[in-house]
């Protein structure tokens, strides 16, 4: 009986890995340059560090279990709530604000679909205790250059803005007293039918006169008819947070990414603040990215009241976007410097040569048992060797080695100290 692998699983042979390594590594010098600390937790959690945290939608996707304890137990869903706990955890010990990323395996029974699998890894880079709205514009320059860091321009993706605060003020504007359900039917909003939508608004309280309010509020084209419908201080501040982040962005050279969008609604029940999320210019996969501020989550958790802004890149779209637009790199080619080769059999001669390769920083590999030539040459071809270097070739001088480059096909005679 041949075992398939879990739905919604990938398998990484060595050619996907070192695409996964690419990647990561993107991710990784884009975060370091811009001075963020990596961070690491477990993959599996108190189930209640997720339920009545993250919002109904990822509690129904936990996969969770109880462990031989009898304790409640969720493989990750997402990093937010493991970072809350972790700075709780160290209290007042930690420098804030703390500007930290990590790149954590994460866990969803969700229905796999292009764009969406149940395992994934995703990106994720929070600041924790600064109000400043700064962070904010920290965070999406940091997006835009590691897209940019991965082959992607500005015109290939969009980065679209909106503000849970605005919301919330509005909803306080029509007197909506349970604001959560709200923002998870504006969410859906672009995914169901409108009639799906006006009944998930009205039961969720509205009028209808408050959803035809949302309705025309949540179309609004530009920062100056939005600033029509905020009628109360609250909705006149939260709408000026907006406009100073999106006009600082585009002074910031962002004007042809970052842009107002309103249908970004955010099904995480945490966020507080500027919320965001980046798609492909033509919208056409799923979000490439999504994040925000949240100011109680780590109150929630049993820590102080202490700010939050982060975001979470998952690697499933990113990938399928780079590949739509051929920006995979060929990583098989040139993955071994030197492959040894030899025409009789070498016994262990092609060990001590290696070892003084890579003593030297080359990456090097070599038949493991005696082949024919041409056997050693498709094996060198096929692992992407950039030369050959022959151990026994006659007509190399004393003290010297054959070289042969596969790519330009040019041989050549070089000691060991010569090499390049
Ligand atoms: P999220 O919107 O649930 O936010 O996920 C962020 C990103 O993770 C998505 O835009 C997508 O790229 C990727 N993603 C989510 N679910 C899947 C899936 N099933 N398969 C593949 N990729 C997926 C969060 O997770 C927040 N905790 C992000 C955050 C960090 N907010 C503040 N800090």
């Amino acid at each position: 009986m041949k075992i398939q692998s879990p739905k919604g699983t990938r398998d990484f042979y060595p050619e996907l890995q070192a695409l996964q390594n690419h990647l990561f590594t993107c991710w990784q010098d884009t975060c370091l340059k811009y001075g963020y600390e990596e961070y690491e937790g477990p993959m599996f959690e108190h189930l209640e560090l997720y339920t009545g945290k993250s919002g109904d939608e990822i509690i129904s996707q936990l996969y969770h279990f109880q462990d031989k304890g009898q304790r409640d137990i969720a493989l990750r869903p997402e990093m937010t709530p493991t970072l809350a706990r972790l700075i709780n955890q160290k209290g007042p010990a930690l420098k804030k604000p703390v500007k930290w990323f990590s790149i954590p395996r994460l866990f969803r029974y969700e229905r796999a679909q292009k764009g969406r699998l149940r395992e994934f890894y995703q990106l994720n880079m929070d600041i924790i205790g600064s109000e400043s709205t700064q962070c904010e514009l920290d965070l999406i320059l940091a997006i835009a250059a590691l897209l940019k860091k991965l082959g992607l321009k500005q015109e290939d993706f969009s980065i679209s803005i909106s503000n849970r605060r605005l919301l919330a003020a509005i909803l306080e504007q029509r007197s909506v007293t349970n604001p959560t359900p709200v923002y998870q039917a504006l969410d859906k909003r672009a995914k169901i039918p409108s009639e799906k939508f006006a009944a998930l608004l009205q039961e969720s309280g509205l009028s209808s006169e408050d959803i035809s309010f949302l309705d025309d509020f949540m179309s609004s084209k530009d920062l100056e008819e939005l600033k029509s419908f905020c009628q109360t201080e609250n909705a006149l501040v939260a709408f000026d947070e907006l406009k100073n982040i999106l006009e600082t962005l585009w002074e910031l050279g962002l004007a042809n990414c970052a842009k107002l969008d309103l249908s970004v609604v955010r099904g995480l029940a945490y966020y507080t603040g500027l919320i965001f999320e980046v798609f492909d210019k033509s919208k056409s996969m799923r979000a490439i990215a999504g994040g925000g501020r949240y100011d109680d989550l780590c109150s929630k958790l049993g820590g102080p009241k202490q700010t939050g802004v982060g975001f979470g890149m998952g690697d499933v779209v990113i990938a399928d976007l780079l590949q739509s637009k051929n920006l995979l790199p060929d990583l098989q080619k040139d993955r071994i410097d030197y492959f040894i080769a030899s025409f009789t059999d070498p016994g262990i001669k092609h060990f001590i040569i290696a070892e003084k390769l890579r003593a030297c920083g080359y990456r090097v590999s070599h038949p493991l048992q005696f082949q024919k030539f041409k056997k050693q040459m498709d094996t060198a071809n096929h692992c992407g060797a950039r030369k050959v270097l022959f151990l026994d070739s006659e007509q190399a001088p004393e003290g010297q080695y054959e070289i042969k480059d596969l790519q330009s096909g040019k041989q050549s005679f070089a000691s060991i100290e010569d090499l390049d």
